[in-house]
């Protein structure tokens, strides 16, 4: 029978478990989203009760890409939001440009949907030759699969409606080759691209960036980890650099908002205020 209450026990201990046994927290996250995928993965994997998957979690390390997989959510899409991508096209990127070399870091890249989106935007602007995107997740199978850049054909008309609404002029074809039920994208888009494991809850400043995105991941997080994650945005970026976060993500309610200015609030572009710009400290 259904009982929340020893749920919420079972979820705390397989929390828990999976930190000792393979050092990953997932003590910070929401706890209400991360109950329901602990429940998912518990029947996904055929265990009666969230304790047979602490039991799988301790005696059967192989299975931990598949945990992982199961608790981060990697979902994405080419050009997800595309009135995001349009901004960053016709607004960031321009301002980008006067930089001679421009690092981003993509954090949460999952399968690499974005990191595509962002070479082709670079590409068209011109920007590429001069710039370094260091792509990061916490799960190594969304890293291999980002790396692969092999989707599923039947994205492919989304995907081209999604680059055209971005501002995109050419066809998203000429970006990928498909074969069968397949799609590729251009691997030479990745020539400048650094695929590397980052735990936003865990690991420290990765690089010195004029424009980090992470969307779609603080959403999962609880206030706490998501304040450590802004302050680590906040270190990492160059004075002026720019942060994206997803459509549904705010830094209203976040008390390291007063590092950061609005530059477009509709499309959560902000950026990181010189110190004196901030309001207090
Ligand atoms: C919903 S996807 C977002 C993908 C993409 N940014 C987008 O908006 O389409 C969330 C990603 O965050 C990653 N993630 C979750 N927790 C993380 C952590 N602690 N450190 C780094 N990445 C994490 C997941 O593995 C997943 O790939």
């Amino acid at each position: 029978m259904n009982n929340p209450e020893l749920d919420n026990i079972e979820v705390d201990l397989f929390v828990q478990a999976l930190q000792r046994r393979h050092g990953y927290d997932f003590s910070q996250y929401a706890p209400a989203s991360l109950k329901r995928r602990v429940q998912l993965l518990s029947e996904q994997l055929e265990c009666k009760t969230i304790s047979g998957l602490i039991e799988r979690v301790i005696h059967e390390p192989k299975l931990l890409p598949r945990l992982l997989d199961g608790l981060t959510v990697p979902a994405s899409d080419m050009f997800r939001d595309p009135t995001m991508f349009r901004a960053l096209r016709e607004t960031v990127l321009p301002m980008l440009a006067s930089y001679p070399q421009i690092n981003i870091w993509q954090a949460g890249c999952a399968h690499g949907q974005e990191v595509y989106s962002l070479a082709i935007l670079l590409e068209e602007a011109g920007l590429y030759e001069r710039s370094q995107i260091f792509a990061t997740d916490l799960s190594e199978r969304a890293l291999e699969h980002a790396q692969e850049g092999i989707y599923p054909a039947r994205e492919a008309q989304q995907w081209s409606r999604n680059y055209q609404a971005s501002g995109g002029s050419r066809s998203l074809a000429d970006y990928y080759s498909a074969r069968y039920n397949l799609l590729k994208l251009d691997q030479r888009l990745r020539r400048h691209v650094t695929f590397a494991r980052h735990n936003l809850a865990a690991d420290g400043v990765f690089c010195e960036a004029h424009l980090i995105l992470c969307r779609n991941v603080l959403i999962y997080f609880s206030n706490p980890l998501q304040e450590r994650v802004l302050s680590l945005f906040s270190d990492s970026l160059v004075r002026g650099g720019f942060l994206c976060m997803g459509l549904r993500e705010s830094l209203d309610y976040a008390s390291s908002a007063n590092d950061f200015s609005a530059f477009d609030e509709s499309q959560r572009i902000y950026r990181l205020a010189a110190p004196q710009e901030r309001k207090f400290g």
